[in-house]
């Protein structure tokens, strides 16, 4: 049994989510999302109206100065916040129609995060922790072997599999964080500037990682980023200035450059 049949018959797995995904609709579709935060007496326009279209397999580098909207707006695509207005679709379904649980099953089996701090449990080893999100799915022991010794030698970290975070090297934390993050064979990864703690070269070799595995896995990636060597990997970067596109609207439909083979 594949690890995508076992996962998508897992309880809360896509079919808890109800309604079928169109194949054919693009992984990301978010239309004039905004997104205010009270602050004091005011209000901060985190978000002033912003679509964003991905198609399924592109790697979209989204870059803008600190308090641009980035996190605001990965936050809002996978699902862990809500826009004030807007809509988005993921895999063909609206999330803003989605109940909690259902949020949850999508964060599960659909979408998944990887976060500048990588987020690892400190008393669980490497192993246990790409383990987690297939535990959390029921996965069969032994299809939760195999799956973690997959992507721990996918991102070159089969001889440290029995590490906890505290005996690896930040590069290395952040590799086991991008094998967690690809554990439940995912569609959608959400990345908040991944190396945004690693010095250049550590951070170079993991975007680098974190390319080639997402085309390896087929997964739709958005990266918020300001690392030159991302924005030159991705198929397509997108500026965010004040919450809104740099360009406009009209940016989002341009820009494409070639898919570059991997290096
Ligand atoms: N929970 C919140 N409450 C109030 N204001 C918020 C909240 N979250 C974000 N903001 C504000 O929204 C704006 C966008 O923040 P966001 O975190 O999305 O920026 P960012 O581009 O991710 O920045 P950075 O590069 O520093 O991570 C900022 O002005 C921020 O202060
Ligand atoms: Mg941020």
């Amino acid at each position: 049994m594949t690890a995508r049949a076992r996962l998508t018959d897992a309880p809360g797995g896509p079919a808890a989510l109800g309604a079928t995904a169109a194949e054919g609709s693009p992984m990301v579709q978010a239309v004039a999302l905004l997104r205010d935060f009270p602050s004091g007496d005011g209000v901060v326009h985190a978000l002033r109206g912003v679509d964003l279209t991905v198609e399924r397999g592109e790697v979209l580098a989204v870059r803008g100065r600190s308090g641009s909207g980035k996190t605001t707006l990965l936050n809002i695509l996978g699902g862990l916040d809500r826009p004030t207005s807007g809509s988005v679709a993921i895999d063909g379904r609206r999330i803003s129609d989605l109940h909690e649980a259902e949020l949850v099953a999508l964060r599960r089996t659909t979408v998944s995060y990887i976060f500048q701090t990588f987020g690892l449990i400190p008393i669980l080893s490497a192993a246990e922790n790409v383990e987690i999100p297939l535990r959390l799915l029921r996965a069969e022991p032994r299809e939760r072997d195999r799956r973690v010794g997959e992507l721990l030698a996918l991102v070159g970290l089969a001889g440290r599999a029995h590490h906890r975070p505290a005996e690896l090297s930040g590069g290395e934390q952040q590799r086991v964080a991008v094998a967690r993050a690809l554990a439940s064979h995912p569609k959608l990864l959400l990345a908040d500037e991944p190396t945004g703690q690693l010095d250049l070269e550590t951070g170079r070799t993991v975007m680098i990682l974190l390319r080639n595995v997402v085309r390896a896995e087929g997964v739709t990636a958005i990266v918020a980023t300001h690392d030159p060597m991302m924005l030159d990997l991705a198929d397509r970067v997108l500026e965010l200035r004040d919450g809104a596109w740099v360009g406009g609207a009209s940016q989002d439909i341009g820009e494409r450059s070639p898919r570059s083979p991997a290096p």
